[in-house]
C-alpha cells in the first residue's frame, strides 16, 4: 500500500527537500547519471533531473509506490527519470551511476538501512564519486528540559494517582520510572537547554562503512540534565548538513530525547541493524528493583 501520510510528511518538510535540492545542486555535475536508493514519490529524482542532461534512475521496492511515482514523473513529462521496482542494491539499473541520493533516514539515523544500502552500492558500483548524504552522526547531548520534566510528571503522575480497582503501584513505580528512561520519545524541544557538550555515539562514511551496529556508555557524572537529546547529522554535501538537532530547522524527524530516570548517572545507547532499532539502557539505583 502506498503510505500518503508518511509520504506527505516528507513532502510538507521544506527543510528536509530545500537541503538535498541545495546538495545536490553542489554535488550533480552535468551529465551525470543518478541513482535515486529508495524514491518514494519520486520528488528527489525530479529534483536531480534538473540538473543533469544524463538519466535519472530512481528505484523504489515497494510497488504501489513505484507505481504512484512513475504515473506523477510520466504525467510531469519527467522523461528522464525512469522508475525501476526493485531493491536498490540488486535491481537492473544498466549504466551504473555517478552519484547516489538516498534519503533513507531514520528517526535517529541508520533505521532504514541507509549504511548497509550505500556500502552495498558501493561494492557494486566502485566508480561512484558521490553519496548524498556522504556521512551521517548519531550525537547525544545532555540537556535540562521542560518537555521532558513534563512528560516524566505525567507518566509517574498516572502511575501514583488513584486507580479503580483497588491496585497500587507504589512498589513498581521504580520500574516505571527505568522503563520509561529506556524509551526514545520524540516530541518539539522548545523549553531545553544544554546540560554538558553533545557527543558523538558513532560516524558512518556512507558507502564505506560496512555496519551500523555500535554501543556507547555515556556518563552525565553530576550534569543536572534531566535528559538526553538524541540526533543525527548528515552532510549532504560540503556546505549543507541536515540535523534533527533541537537548535536546526524544524523536521519532520522531530526531536528526540530520553527521560534521566532519578538517581541514574549513566546510559548505554546501543543500535542494532539486524533489529532496526536502538536500545538505552540507564544504570539503576539498587533499590529499583
Ligand atoms: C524515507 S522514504 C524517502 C522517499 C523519497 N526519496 C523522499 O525523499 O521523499 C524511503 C523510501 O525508500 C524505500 N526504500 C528503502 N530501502 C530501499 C531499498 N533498499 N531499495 C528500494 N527502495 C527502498 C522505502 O520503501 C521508501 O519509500
Amino acid at each position: 500500500m502506498f503510505e500518503a501520510h508518511q509520504h506527505a510528511r516528507m513532502l510538507a518538510d521544506a527543510t528536509r527537500l530545500t537541503a538535498f535540492h541545495d546538495a545536490m545542486a553542489e554535488v550533480v555535475a552535468d551529465g551525470d547519471r543518478v541513482l535515486d536508493a529508495g524514491a518514494g514519490t519520486g520528488i528527489l529524482a525530479a529534483m536531480a533531473s534538473r540538473l543533469t542532461s544524463g538519466t535519472v534512475v530512481a528505484v523504489e521496492y515497494l510497488e504501489d509506490t513505484a507505481a504512484f511515482a512513475a504515473q506523477a514523473l510520466r504525467d510531469s513529462r519527467l522523461d528522464r527519470v525512469e522508475v525501476v521496482r526493485g531493491n536498490a542494491v540488486e535491481a537492473d539499473i544498466g549504466t551504473p551511476p555517478d552519484v547516489v541520493v538516498s534519503e533513507t533516514i531514520g528517526s535517529l539515523g541508520p533505521e532504514e538501512n541507509i549504511v548497509g544500502l550505500t556500502h552495498a552500492l558501493r561494492r557494486r558500483y566502485p566508480g561512484i564519486r558521490a553519496f548524498v548524504p556522504s556521512r551521517l552522526r548519531v550525537l547525544a547531548e545532555p540537556v535540562v528540559s521542560a518537555e521532558a520534566a513534563a512528560l516524566r510528571t505525567s507518566v509517574i503522575g498516572a502511575f501514583t494517582r488513584e486507580q479503580p480497582g483497588g491496585i497500587s503501584f507504589a512498589t513498581v513505580l521504580p520500574r516505571a520510572e527505568h522503563a520509561l528512561g529506556g524509551q526514545i520519545i520524540t516530541a518539539r524541544l522548545t523549553d531545553t537547554t544544554p546540560a554538558g557538550p553533545a557527543r558523538s555515539l558513532v560516524e558512518y562514511d556512507l558507502g564505506t562503512t560496512p555496519d551500523a551496529d555500535f554501543s556507547r556508555t555515556l556518563s552525565l557524572g553530576d550534569s543536572p540534565a534531566n535528559a538526553v537529546h538524541l540526533y543525527f547529522e548528515a552532510p549532504l554535501s560540503p556546505t549543507v548538513t541536515l540535523s534533527s538537532h533541537r537548535g536546526a530547522e524544524f523536521t519532520h524527524w522531530g526531536h528526540s530525547y530520553i527521560v534521566r530516570p532519578p538517581g541514574a548517572s549513566t546510559v548505554t545507547i546501543a543500535y542494532r541493524n539486524a533489529d532496526r532499532r536502538f536500545t538505552c539502557h540507564w544504570d539503576r539505583p539498587a533499590e529499583s528493583d
